[in-house]
């Protein structure tokens, strides 16, 4: 299927590494360009240099929680390309942590990196966006889902991000911007490698009907469908790319091998 990218321009927030650069990858691989921001710029570089065999990479050093950060990209990234056609807002991150222990401090970060930063993006990408224009609010199976005690505040920012896609959505309708949230489940990301169990690795397999974690890869090609002409009745909604992780009830029953049609 031809998703009709091609020339088209992506802003991808936080890409570089884990979703967001996959995601940045992908759009490549469709023929678009695509703007990166990350805070750390050795990273953000490497990235840029990785992506840039397969098209035009801008990169943007700053911090999305920063109002005038995300402007400055919406800005640069508009006067590089000519045009921004697609916004992901791809920012978010989550401590371990019970909602009783977490501190003033901790509250303030969790809902500037969740929320904050999609906010100022939904506002930067209503002026940077044209007709067609479309934005993809990352949020997370954790706003289904309980993951109380493990990272309380997480899973209700998360909800609120894709709430959020919906309000957009209804703001910028008549401008004829479409917006929409993606909820991956558990994606293995480097920081998620890194900082996961290897019982609790298997755990989170075998309560997933499709017995294992996504790759960063399968939660980037749904986010570019999305962003495509092939998704052009698709807004105010969102998409779980859980590989049916939140509707599982007895993962015995899937592991036992059952196959009987
Ligand atoms: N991985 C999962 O299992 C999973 C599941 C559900 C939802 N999600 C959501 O998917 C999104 C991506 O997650 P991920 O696991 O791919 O993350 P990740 O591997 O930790 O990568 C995060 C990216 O965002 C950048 N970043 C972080 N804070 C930033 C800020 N304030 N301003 C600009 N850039 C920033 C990081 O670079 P710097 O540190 O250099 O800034 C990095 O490039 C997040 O919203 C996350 O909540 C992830």
């Amino acid at each position: 299927m031809d998703l009709g990218l091609t020339g088209k321009t992506a802003v991808v927030t936080g890409a570089s590494k884990g979703i967001g650069l996959a995601t940045a990858r992908c759009f490549l691989e469709e023929g678009a360009r695509v703007a990166i921001c990350a805070r750390h710029e050795e990273a953000l570089e490497q990235a840029a240099k990785e992506l840039s065999s397969l098209g035009e990479v801008m990169t943007f050093c700053g911090d999305m929680t920063r109002q005038e950060d995300v402007d400055t990209l919406a800005e640069k990234a508009l006067t590089r390309f000519g045009r921004v056609d697609c916004w992901i807002n791809n920012v978010g991150a989550s401590i371990r942590r019970a909602g009783r222990d977490y501190t003033p401090d901790e509250i303030r970060r969790t809902v500037d990196v969740c929320f904050t930063s999609a906010v100022y993006g939904c506002q930067a990408a209503g002026r940077v966006l044209g007709r067609g224009g479309v934005i993809v609010n990352i949020s997370s199976l954790a706003a289904r889902c309980g993951t109380a005690g493990r990272s309380t505040l997480y899973g209700p920012l998360k909800a609120a991000v894709s709430h959020l896609a919906v309000m957009f959505a209804a703001e910028y309708a008549s401008r004829g911007i479409r917006a929409v949230s993606v909820l991956p489940g558990f994606t293995i990301t480097p920081a998620v490698r890194a900082g996961i169990a290897p019982e609790e690795l298997r755990r989170n397999e075998a309560g997933t009907l499709l017995q294992r974690m996504a790759d960063p890869a399968e939660i980037a090609r749904p986010i570019v469908f999305l962003c495509s002409d092939a998704a052009s009745y698709i807004t105010a909604t969102s998409l779980e790319v859980s590989g049916g992780r939140s509707v599982i009830l007895n993962p015995e029953f899937v592991t036992e091998g059952n196959d009987a049609g």
